[in-house]
């Protein structure tokens, strides 16, 4: 199968867990439910279920264990966005080609709703019928809680909004990337491995590959904000330049910003050699993160 062929199939079977995991948006509270379908659903590249898939499959995982894995670090992310684009934090209108769930709803609604979406991600994360041991299981729920946590994304905003209108040295930037972003990057690969029962080694060979592109994700995210368009990115563009953000762009300079995503990309697959052939899905996933449109 080639690689869009299987992301595509990864992005249905995704949405289709996604969307029997939510509450209906007919049970009570369905204004609640409504906003956490409308932030979760019907968008969105999905490119942590893909790096889950792609790492379950390096051994052999069990699909239904992938999709669990998959879709709570998806949960969590789309949390993230609703809670990022609050007023308080980037105040950003569009999202995924839509209005923002504060928009479209209410900013009491989106801040409960990015509540309940990440409660949810470690109810389904938790589940029994997840196909590993459960010190393994528990082991998974604590990866995924401190990725998300303030030594994790939530941690990497705090710096995001304490680095706005100033100027960050190199180290701090990564430092705030490699939190705000890369923490559940990495928490999406490992966590697709744990379900194949791979080997602290090989979980420490991943987490290399995973720390190395997730700071390349946000590096091209930081880049697609300055070149590409809000029709194509689904998400108003140049606002990191309007509100005074730190990024690669605003320190090193488009070029420099450009040639490091290059270096980002080289270390990426450098770290999957150890694999082999067996890593082809999660090299043409570093080759699609590096250049993507969108
Ligand atoms: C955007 O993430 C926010 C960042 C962490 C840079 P994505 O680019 O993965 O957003 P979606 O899920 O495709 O909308
Ligand atoms: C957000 O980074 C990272 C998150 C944890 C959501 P950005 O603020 O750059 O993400 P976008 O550009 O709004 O998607
Ligand atoms: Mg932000
Ligand atoms: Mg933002
Ligand atoms: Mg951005």
């Amino acid at each position: 199968m080639n690689f869009s062929n299987w992301a595509a199939s990864i992005q249905q079977r995704t949405e289709i867990a996604l969307g029997s995991a939510l509450p209906s948006s007919q049970v009570s509270p369905t204004r609640l439910h409504e906003a956490m379908r409308y932030a979760v659903l019907g968008g969105g590249k999905r490119v942590r279920p893909l790096l889950c898939h792609a790492a379950g499959d390096l051994f052999k995982a069990d699909q239904n264990s992938l999709d669990t894995a998959a879709i709570a670090t998806e949960l969590i992310h789309a949390y993230s966005l609703v809670h990022d684009d609050l007023p308080c934090m980037d105040n950003d209108v569009l999202r995924r080609g839509k209005p923002t769930c504060h928009i479209e709803f209410d900013e009491a609604t989106a801040l409960l709703a990015g509540d309940a979406l990440q409660t949810l991600a470690f109810q389904v994360l938790s589940c029994r019928s997840l196909d590993v041991d459960l010190a393994r299981q528990i082991e998974m729920l604590n990866l995924l809680a401190t990725a998300s946590g303030s030594r994790g994304m939530a941690g990497g905003q705090a710096l995001d909004i304490a680095a706005t209108n100033q100027q960050l040295t190199i180290a701090a930037l990564e430092l705030m990337h490699i939190h705000k972003t890369g923490a559940l990057i990495r928490a999406a690969v490992l966590l697709g491995a744990h379900c194949g029962n791979a080997t602290p080694a090989e979980l420490d060979q991943l987490s290399h590959f995973a720390t190395r592109l997730g700071l390349l994700f946000q590096v091209v995210d930081d880049i697609l904000d300055t070149e590409s368009s809000t029709a194509t990115l689904g998400k108003t563009a140049g606002k990191d330049a309007a509100q005074n953000k730190s990024t690669y762009i605003s320190l090193l300079g488009k070029d420099q910003a450009k040639e490091f995503a290059v270096n980002l990309l080289h270390e990426s697959h450098s770290a999957l050699t150890p694999f082999g052939d067996r890593a082809l899905r999660l090299h043409e996933l570093a080759d699609f993160i590096a250049k993507r449109n969108f």
